[in-house]
């Protein structure tokens, strides 16, 4: 019998595009422009190139997903405030790489208020820009950047003839990514809908996982389940780490054995409508925690837990990050992994030989989401429709000081969090995480 199909959910309207737009243009100045470039092809090897991802800033404005386009955002211009430049249509490369939409298609698809092709893009955006000071861009986009400067300098030999052109460049990123920070109820479906999957597919492959198999039969498990339930693939390399291997962050070989006793992290999420799931389980290839594993590992769990608890609205990642890191150290004190007082651990970061990352970062259309840590020199305060991870970790090194029952282990375990006004919603609690719980579903219970 085939996997059951998750129903899919409401894709973002071009209402809403149109809106985020809106929203945008209303904190610019009257005589100001947004220019802002779509992501290109990526070339792989030879001819062949890595499949097409739309940059998400461009997506987020736009829904448009073909390469090479351009938009050009103009407050109160009276012919329409969003411009959109796209791939010229042409009958022989779309018989090779697909239909392209073209400049029509694009304002009946996308309702972005006029479109041009790529073809006419050096002699219109100079007209469009005509008499607009302030030009807003992503600063740390060398495309954008180079682009701008082409036509400042282009309209300053119409300047000298009277009219003002583009002189101060301003970055779009930090009111752009302000934006993105706090998530419609459209987009909290979507990330509902990249956990769910990702949570279906921890679930495979703790069901799958057994002695002798190799790390990347369990990716496959994982990427199966991502491509079945219609998602884009990976978010982010999948890590698939057997034993010591889980002590090394962003390990993604993922060649190496399952071997019987030790643990196996994995850290994977899928990708839908752009939208990302972040994910991460530790469990024992056999199916069955030994004593070492299982009391560091009720250690990581009783933190997590927690932290998920502390999420609402005014809390800070700070506050959170700090709690985690005295539960984790009071941990390793009481398994004898630390010595002394918790409060000296913390104050010369003795913890930080076990866990050396953060514990929360924005999730979003990038599993790092954009969006600012710090508001007006402080921690940002959590906010309803911020959504987060909660990851803390404990990685025991191989160190002959280290009782050797631990050696080599490490263990995270994550979750993907909404902050909603009364508290939090978490999107990925359908995967276990109680030892009770994997132990169960792993003897097929
Ligand atoms: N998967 C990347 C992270 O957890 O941050
Ligand atoms: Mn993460
Ligand atoms: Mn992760």
């Amino acid at each position: 019998m085939l996997p059951e199909i998750l129903p899919r959910p409401e894709p973002i309207t071009n209402a809403d595009y149109h809106s985020r737009r809106r929203a945008l243009m209303a904190s610019l100045p009257e005589d100001s422009a947004v220019l802002l470039p779509g992501a290109g092809l990526i070339p792989r090897s030879r001819d062949s190139d890595f499949a097409f991802r739309q940059d998400s800033d461009f997506h987020y404005l736009t829904g448009f997903s073909e390469p090479d386009a351009l938009l050009v955002l103009l407050p109160g211009r009276d012919e329409g405030e969003s411009v959109l430049f796209c791939q010229d249509r042409d009958p022989d490369m779309e018989a090779w790489t697909g239909i392209r939409l073209g400049a029509e298609g694009a304002v009946r698809e996308h309702g972005v208020d006029q479109a041009f092709e790529n073809h006419e893009r050096d002699q219109r955006l100079l007209d469009l820009l005509d008499g607009r000071c302030h030009l807003y861009l992503p600063l740390a986009n060398a495309e954008a950047l180079a682009l701008a400067d082409d036509c400042r300098a282009r309209l300053a030999g119409r300047a000298r003839r009277g009219a003002p052109s583009p002189g101060v460049f301003a970055d779009l990123a930090p009111l752009l990514h302000a934006q993105r920070q706090i998530k419609s109820e459209a987009e909290r479906v979507l990330l509902r809908h990249a956990a769910e999957i990702s949570a279906r597919a921890h679930v495979r492959a703790m069901r799958a996982a057994r002695p002798g198999l190799a790390e990347y039969h369990l990716q496959a498990e994982l990427e199966h389940e991502f491509q079945w339930q219609g998602g884009s693939g990976p978010a982010y390399a999948s890590i698939v780490g057997g034993g010591a291997n889980a002590c090394v962050l962003h390990y993604i070989e993922n060649r190496d054995v399952l071997r019987d006793g030790d643990l196996v992290l994995i850290d994977a999420g899928a990708e839908f409508d752009l939208y990302a799931g972040d994910i991460t389980r530790t469990f024992p290839v056999n199916g069955r925690f030994s004593e070492p594993q299982r009391a560091l590992y009720e250690v990581v769990l009783a933190v997590q837990e927690r932290a998920v608890a502390a999420i609402r609205p005014g809390a800070t990642l700070v506050e959170i990050h700090e709690g985690v890191v005295r539960g984790l150290t009071e941990g390793l004190i009481g398994l004898g992994l630390l010595e002394g007082e918790a409060q000296a651990r913390i104050d010369d970061e003795g913890y930080r030989r076990f866990y050396l990352h953060s514990t929360s970062h924005w999730l979003g259309l990038d599993v790092h989401d954009v969006g600012s840590y710090r508001y007006d020199g402080q921690p940002r305060r959590l906010e309803p429709g911020m959504v987060l991870t909660v990851e803390p970790g404990l990685y025991i090194p191989r160190d002959e000081d280290i009782p050797e029952a631990f050696r080599g282990i490490g263990i995270r375990i994550e979750d993907d969090v909404v902050v909603t006004p009364e508290g939090h919603e978490v999107l990925t609690a359908s995967v276990p995480k109680r030892v009770v719980d994997i132990e169960a579903l792993m003897a097929g219970q």
